[in-house]
């Protein structure tokens, strides 16, 4: 629930930025520091309008998000010159998001990641969902949390300008059980994070299993196997040729899956594995050592020429790291850029792929009066 106090601030913050509208070139768009902009983004199929929010905090640091999908479009963070560039991968103008993307900067429900062959059981009942990659179900569904249209508010809180967004799932909606109540909080903060905080609840039993899944490239262009990461996972969850988990938790030591010192994306990624070739790259999830629930860090990423470094912080318990391997040079995303193998890499913090049939994953079942938590934060820093 909202304070007063909150939605005063939220009517203020509202008024200035409804004062800003107007603006639809995304190169034109100024926004105050500390504020939120607000610009026509387009229409959806049905003819729903959406738009463009920017978040801009005191550092000058931008966050473009459209409550389509709360697909974050823009990120323009610092590198160790103090230039300021966008760190993500999309595209600039909704009809080309509507067409064809591979989830970039979108987030994902209910279910990240893979269900094995669009089936699970709760409660003694078989849910089925939409096969629609390979022989599973993959990120929510056929029209997923990251194609449907969020209701927006402005929110102006300590940390820095924030956008909320909120969508109820409707009971039976892509196969799942349960009006699910979504919402996600965006918050760009002073020291230069993007924090996401869903909060989710349920009438009926149901599983859930929220994630993020920007794309990003922390030089802004060309491949990112020079990019250095460091996970803290001793263990990752081995998958099959289809890319569902074989339900062992296997030590990363000894193989091109250990991360525990930084390393470089392509340091390893050609080696003849098994693993490596199922995914024709990383595609795993990692199992983070942080205890169960508890904020912590998950990866960190430097790369060499910008100096820029990505944290990734989260209550999760897995890792899903994913190098771009089904980038083709297919799609032509912002200022032209047409991205290639390997032109950027997601970290989705989430629950382990395929939970709901692999009885010793850690549960992601919801069930009412019980509230759902998941917070993510991409922040931002550099390495001189
Ligand atoms: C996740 C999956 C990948 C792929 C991408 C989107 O990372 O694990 O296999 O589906 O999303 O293309």
């Amino acid at each position: 629930m909202h304070t007063n106090y909150q939605w005063l601030k939220i009517l203020s913050v509202s008024l200035s930025a409804a004062a800003l509208v107007g603006c639809s070139d995304l190169s034109q768009t100024r926004v105050e520091k500390g504020q939120v902009n607000r610009q026509p983004f387009g229409k959806t199929k049905d003819g729903i309008a959406v738009d463009l929010y920017t978040l801009r905090n005191s550092k000058g640091a931008e966050a473009g998000i459209c409550n389509y999908g709360g697909l974050v479009i823009f990120l323009k963070v610092p590198d160790r010159n103090g230039q300021f560039g966008d760190v993500v991968l999309g595209y600039d103008n909704l009809a080309d998001y509507i067409k064809d993307t591979p989830y970039f900067g979108a987030m994902i429900g209910r279910y990240g990641n893979r269900i094995a062959k669009g089936k699970f059981t709760l409660d003694g009942k078989e849910y089925t969902l939409a096969i629609n990659n390979g022989p599973n179900a993959l990120h929510g569904g056929l029209k997923g949390f990251d194609k449907v249209v969020w209701e927006p508010s402005i929110l102006a809180g300590p940390e820095g300008p924030s956008l909320q967004l909120r969508y109820t799932s409707k009971d039976g909606e892509e196969g799942y059980p349960g009006n699910l109540s979504v919402t996600a909080v965006y918050t760009l903060t002073d020291d230069n994070a993007l924090k996401l905080e869903y909060t989710a609840t349920t009438d009926k039993d149901t599983v859930i299993n929220l994630t993020q899944h920007s794309y990003f490239n922390l030089a802004g262009k060309g491949d990112i196997l020079k990019h250095e990461v460091m996970m803290p996972a001793d263990k990752f969850t081995p998958v099959d040729s289809t890319l569902i988990p074989t339900g062992e938790l296997k030590p990363v030591e000894g193989t091109p899956f250990d991360f525990r010192t930084s390393t470089a994306i392509g340091a390893r990624i050609g080696q003849d594995d098994e693993q490596l070739k199922f995914g024709n790259g990383y595609d795993h999830n990692w199992v983070m050592n942080k205890p169960m629930g508890q904020l912590g860090l998950m990866a960190r990423v430097y790369e060499p020429t910008t100096g820029r470094v990505l944290e990734v912080w989260s209550t999760e318990p897995g890792l899903q790291f994913y190098t771009g391997n089904f980038l083709d040079g297919k799609l032509t995303g912002k200022g032209g850029w047409v991205y290639q193998f390997r032109n950027g890499f997601c970290m989705e913090s989430q629950h382990y792929p395929d939970s709901p049939n692999q009885p010793n994953f850690p549960s992601v079942v919801l069930k009412p009066g019980q509230v759902y938590k998941n917070t993510i934060i991409f922040k931002f820093s550099v390495q001189k």
